[in-house]
């Protein structure tokens, strides 16, 4: 008998079949994953990044791992040249494509008063102007051809609620978001649906290597602020990015999900640093504080 766990696909089998999705930054991460969860349901799959080194080794990975059709293509989201090739080689390949995630991003911690402009200018480019040129390609072949699509946008939790130290990251997420809504609205007559997700810490080389550099681990567990207590796991982010990208999830359009484990409403809430009472002191503040019922005469 199969369990069924957050650690399995979540769709049914074959949810995915004569379906492509591109997904930008596919080669490494969370992308990887997602990458791998839409083939196991049947997808054709094109991945791109920077370095045509990784890309082909995850393609290859994912083939043995699924049995699936990857189309590993070299692509600089920044360039729209090179996007309009990742475009144009994605449809030679597979005749259509159904589904984008804009996934790529480059991020760092920095005081934001240490930041070149280039270096602020070169997270938006990726994340943001990535983003809009990934969605302006695909988004006008489904137009013209008069076809649906689905659009998909990794931004973060702080895409909302604003972050120190990753500002660049928050400027072009918060665009990111902004870019998701407009667009449920203004392509929804075309059948185009456009959503978000915002994860929580998901374990991955290229966002642990960035933003939580062992020489910061002595600042406490980031898990401590987390009310599940632990991070994401992959399966769960790709069977959230699945659901949206599939014809399950069809009324839903201009949606942001957050998947963080509770992180977010908890930084959010003024309370909550109560999580540090014991239950002995709340014997005592209880003792002190909770009226006393009048006794029965
Ligand atoms: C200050 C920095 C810096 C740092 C780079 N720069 N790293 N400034 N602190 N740590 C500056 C450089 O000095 C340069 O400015 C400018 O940024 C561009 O740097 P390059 O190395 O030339 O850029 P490039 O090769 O394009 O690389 C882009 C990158 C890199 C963003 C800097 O880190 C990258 O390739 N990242 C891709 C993957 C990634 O970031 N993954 C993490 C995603 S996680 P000057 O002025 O000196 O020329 C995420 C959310 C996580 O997004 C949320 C967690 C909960
Ligand atoms: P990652 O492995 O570093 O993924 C980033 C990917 O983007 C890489 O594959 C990278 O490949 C690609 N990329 C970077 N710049 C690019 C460019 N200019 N053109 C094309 N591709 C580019 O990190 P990740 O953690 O999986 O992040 C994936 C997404 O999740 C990002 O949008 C991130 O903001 C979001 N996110 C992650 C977390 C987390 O905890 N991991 C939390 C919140 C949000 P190349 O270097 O080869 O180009």
């Amino acid at each position: 008998m199969t369990v069924h766990t957050h650690q399995n696909a979540m769709l049914k089998d074959g949810a995915f079949r004569g379906r492509t999705v591109a997904i930008t930054g596919g080669g490494t991460g969370l992308g990887r994953s997602m990458a791998q969860t839409l083939l196991s349901l049947g997808a054709q799959v094109v991945i791109c990044g920077r370095r045509a080194e990784v890309l082909d080794r995850t393609a290859d990975e994912l083939r043995q791992e699924t049995g699936g059709e990857v189309l590993p293509q070299p692509c600089d989201v920044r360039n729209t040249d090179q996007v309009e090739a990742l475009v144009a080689a994605a449809y030679d390949r597979f005749g259509a494509v159904h589904g984008l995630v804009n996934n790529a991003a480059g991020n760092f911690i920095c005081p934001t008063e240490r930041l070149s402009y280039r270096a602020f200018q070169t997270v938006v480019d990726i994340v943001q102007g990535g983003a809009v040129h990934c969605t302006l390609a695909f988004g006008k072949r489904w137009i013209a051809a008069g076809l649906p699509g689905a659009i998909l946008n990794i931004v973060t939790t702080y895409a909302s609620s604003g972050s120190g130290y990753v500002v660049p990251s928050a400027v072009a997420k918060a665009g990111v978001l902004a870019l998701t809504r407009s667009l449920a609205s203004e392509w929804g007559k075309y059948g185009i649906r456009s959503n978000a997700i915002a994860p929580g810490p998901f374990p991955t080389e290229g966002a642990w290597s960035r933003l939580m550099p062992d020489a910061l681990r002595n600042l406490g567990d980031p898990t401590a602020r987390i009310p599940l207590g632990r991070v994401g796991e992959h399966q769960e982010l790709a069977n959230l990015a699945a659901y949206l990208l599939s014809d399950y999830s069809g009324y839903i359009n201009g949606a942001c999900i957050t998947i963080d484990g509770g992180e977010s409403v908890h930084g959010a809430g003024q309370f909550n640093y109560l999580d540090a009472v014991s239950p002995e002191q709340w014997d005592e503040l209880q003792a002190i504080m909770k009226p006393k019922k009048a006794e029965a005469p």
